[in-house]
């Protein structure tokens, strides 16, 4: 595991979505209700980012085809057809820092 900056703690707000390249992953980072969480930000449909979806509480919604997938697990919430689950990430945060373990 390597433990990667992701940004300060103030640089985020309430619902906000960040998309970063970390350790090779391309990996959203969102703020709810005052925690951190991160998933791979590649829908595993067809590709999209999801940063570009919406976020409503812990359902983020892919702005290519539609699939809701719980951001705090990556498990499929809604979709027609069965995907794989999206990867997620440890975050952790230190000193007023959000990092990602990869
Ligand atoms: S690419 Fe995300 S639902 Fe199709």
């Amino acid at each position: 595991m390597t433990k990667f900056l992701v940004d300060k703690i103030e640089n985020f707000s309430e619902g906000q979505m960040k998309n970063v390249t970390l350790g090779g992953k391309e990996i959203l980072v969102a703020k709810i209700e005052g925690h951190f969480y991160a998933i791979s930000n590649i829908c595993s449909h067809a590709g999209a980012e999801l940063h570009e979806g919406t976020l409503e509480a812990n359902e983020l919604t892919c702005p290519w085809h539609g699939a809701k997938w719980d951001v705090k697990t990556g498990d499929l919430i809604w979709f027609p057809q069965k995907l794989n689950n999206q990867d997620i990430y440890t975050v952790l945060v230190e000193d007023q820092n959000v990092y990602i373990e990869i």
